[in-house]
């Protein structure tokens, strides 16, 4: 098996071929995938023909499988996947139909939150539902370097369905029931954090809809706000962006610990279909930076 690694983004992202995920994955190539997922903090594989089995058990070679939080889309035969979609059948949605058209990084809202998150596209929108991604390490290093000073040692509050509107259609207050509400208390993570593998530092806060930051600490609301509206219009710049359109068959995976993405489902023309396959794989609690 001969693989090659291309780099897709500016300074991060890439595709990888000659793997066909579908057949067991010598050690060597696993190595190899491992290191691009590590460096490129995002990679994509194309034309892949994948059964639930197959995907979750490449989901496993990233670590301990957890089930989404929103316990009604997960997959029936394999509830480690989660399904996305804008389809509906019998009347009812068939899976989550955004999943987070808002800047975020998955189960932030979680005291571990995900290590590496991927999908598997089953069907796939001839326009529009690309993915958006941002590189927080490079978004942590361009900041100047007293504002780096400032964030030292700074701790903020996260919340899942944080948002100021809880009718929002898509906020996640309304789709959770009473007990998944219980599960998802707030957590407190510093604001800078310290990958466990490359010890790159990243930001790590996060505007919300689904999940987000409802403040920092010791700070009074609004120097809080103010600080974190700084870092939002910061790390959403096109120099750290990457948006990805995908093509049935893709699969991509990403690194957690130092990215955040965005999806674009909620500007899906309606005639347009998009589906996939989610994983979620368990990291460990962020470390300060
Ligand atoms: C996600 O936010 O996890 C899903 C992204 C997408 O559907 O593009």
């Amino acid at each position: 098996m001969t693989i090659t690694v291309r780099r897709m983004g500016p300074g991060f992202a890439a595709e990888i071929s000659g793997v066909d995920l579908s057949a067991p994955l010598p050690e060597d190539s696993w190595r190899q995938i491992y290191e691009a997922f590590l460096q490129h903090k995002v990679i994509a594989f194309h034309d892949q023909k994948l059964s639930a089995a197959d995907f979750h058990a490449f989901g496993e070679r990233f670590g301990i499988i957890e089930p989404h939080t929103v316990e009604m889309y997960r997959h029936s035969e394999r509830p480690g996947i989660t399904l996305l979609s804008n389809r509906t059948e019998l009347g009812r949605p068939k899976g989550i139909k955004d999943a987070g058209s808002h800047w975020h990084s998955d189960y932030s809202y979680k005291a571990v939150p995900a290590k590496a998150t991927m999908l598997y596209a089953l069907e796939t929108p001839d326009e529009g539902g690309d993915t958006l991604f941002g590189d927080l390490a490079a978004a942590y290093e361009a900041l100047p370097d007293d504002m780096k000073a400032k964030l030292h040692g700074l701790k903020a509050q996260h919340h899942y369905r944080w948002h100021v509107d809880r009718n929002h259609p898509e906020g996640r207050w309304q789709l959770l029931t009473e007990s998944e509400r219980e599960q998802t208390p707030e957590v407190i993570h510093p604001v800078v954090r310290r990958h466990p593998e490359t010890g790159e530092l990243s930001i790590f806060v996060f505007p919300g809809l689904t999940s987000g930051v409802k403040g920092i600490l010791g700070m009074e609301l609004a120097q809080s706000k103010a600080l974190l509206q700084t870092l939002y219009e910061h790390c959403d710049q096109a120099d750290f962006q990457f948006r990805y359109k995908w093509r049935t068959g893709d699969v991509l995976v990403w690194d957690n610990r130092a990215t955040m993405h965005c999806a674009t489902t909620d500007k899906l023309p309606p005639d347009q279909f998009r589906s996939m396959w989610r994983i979620n794989t368990t990291g460990t609690a962020p470390i300060a930076g």
